[in-house]
């Protein structure tokens, strides 16, 4: 059958390369893909736009598509799954309705608290004399966040109340973020150690969690400096114990499901929750994502080892209970190489040097911000590559990831060193 992958980061080459291997799968299509998908078996980029709806479904019906699966969240929020499905097409994601658990902060924050569900306490403000005096009353930390998409940018962790009305004053001043910072959540500042916690859910509320994984959403090592869309993550996460996958599976993704089809907005797709996770074992939702998350995909794909087409149809059928996903015990460590200045402004155009290296059966080099220029892999976003490395643990696959990535150079490329710290740390 052919397969349809929307988008063209290092989350949807993971996606594509892992839904190539299922022996049920003739062709993968990418769109638009980059200079990695280019060059996967089975894999053929499409130069289609990730939110050109009406041109994904011609595609998908042109090409005879049997599952599509949307990496990106763009897409979603503009309905693809919904204009698919009234096509008669099968997709996997979920509903624009549903979409809303990411594309809305204020949605999200009001719904956690029509179902109980736990998240820091909040107010949300389009004044920014009112938030700027909210902010004052409340005091510091705080955390001051843009209500729309904004690319893993539209938040700050503010140390100080001075720090924290700046940044009201730019989200709603539009000069950074144009619409997404119209309006600002301003939230109580959580304290705990975070987990990416994503499930694949499927038809009438089944689900089945995929491994755990912890991101490194700061750009400098010691988890210093701006935030970024992630330098690197690992699976699994060490601080997701069993108790704690319980009661996230209870506290968290159930009510969550069944609060969205009680709202009439079913959620079928990706969840993926950003949870933090605190002294006590208890987990608070950050955020959701209505998607996977990129790099966790990355890592958390390099441990599956069942077969991801039949995963995600049985999703949609609604038989995930007899068809649940295989794990590696190995761990995985995904490193990020980024371009010289990110996450601000950052440099593309250069040549990518060592990707023709042997990385052995222990690394994979997932491309993200890449295109093909002249047979050649040229950057073309911040987040470049994210290679990830696989061990018997957290320190094996740490030392397979660096092992590649210390193969491959371009002009201000830069990365972390330390992706699995706190994993480490816990070893014995
Ligand atoms: P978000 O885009 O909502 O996931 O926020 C980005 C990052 O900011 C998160 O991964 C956390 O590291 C941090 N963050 C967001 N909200 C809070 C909070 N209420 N308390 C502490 N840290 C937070
Ligand atoms: N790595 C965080 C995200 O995908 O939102």
């Amino acid at each position: 059958m052919k397969i349809l992958v929307i988008g063209s980061g290092g989350r949807e080459h993971a996606l594509a390369y892992t839904l190539a291997a299922s022996p049920q799968v003739s062709d993968v299509l990418v769109a638009p893909g980059n200079a990695g998908t280019a060059f996967e078996r089975k894999c053929r980029n499409v130069p289609v736009a990730a939110d050109d709806l009406p041109a994904l479904l011609a595609l998908a019906q042109a090409e005879g598509v049997a599952l599509t699966v949307v990496g990106p969240e763009g897409p979603l929020s503009l309905g693809v799954v919904d204009a698919f499905t009234a096509a008669g097409l099968r997709i996997f994601g979920p509903t624009q309705a549903a979409a809303q658990l990411e594309a809305s902060k204020a949605f999200t924050k009001g719904f956690l608290e029509r179902h109980n569900i736990p998240t820091a306490g909040y107010a949300v403000f389009t004044d920014a004399k009112e938030a700027c005096d909210y902010v004052a009353k409340r005091g510091a930390p705080i955390v001051v966040k843009a209500d729309g998409l904004a690319a893993g940018k539209g938040v700050v962790v503010a140390m100080s109340i001075a720090e924290a009305q700046a940044a009201i004053r730019d989200m709603l001043s539009g000069a950074l973020l144009g619409n997404a910072g119209a309006r600002v959540v301003i939230e109580d500042f959580l304290e705990g150690e975070e987990a990416s916690f994503i499930v694949v859910a499927g038809k009438d509320q089944t689900y089945v969690p995929m491994a755990s994984a912890q991101d490194h959403k700061r750009v400098g090592d010691g988890d210093s400096g701006p935030n970024t869309g992630g330098m690197g993550a690992y699976s699994p996460a060490p601080v997701v114990t069993a108790e704690v996958h319980a009661r996230a599976c209870r506290e968290v993704i159930e009510p969550t499901l069944a609060g969205m089809a009680a709202e009439g907005r079913p959620f079928q797709g990706f969840l993926y929750a950003g949870l933090m996770i605190d002294k006590t074992g208890a987990p608070f939702v950050i955020e959701f994502n209505a998607r996977m998350g990129d790099p966790e995909t990355q890592p958390i794909l390099m441990r599956l080892e069942s077969d991801l087409v039949t995963l995600l149809n049985a999703a949609i059928d609604g038989t995930l209970a007899a068809n649940p996903p295989q794990w590696s015990a190995d761990a995985t460590c995904g490193v990020v190489m980024a371009a010289e200045h990110y996450p601000a402004t950052p440099a593309k155009g250069d040549v990518i040097a060592g990707l023709d290296a042997g990385f052995g059966t222990s690394a994979k080099v997932f491309h993200a911000g890449t295109t093909l220029k002249d047979g050649h892999a040229e950057t073309s976003g911040g987040r470049v590559l994210c290679v990830v490395g696989k061990g018997a643990d957290i320190r094996a696959a740490q030392a397979a990831a660096y092992a590649a990535v210390d193969q491959i150079s371009w002009r201000g490329e830069f990365h972390r060193r330390d992706i699995g710290w706190r994993a480490i740390a816990r070893l014995p």
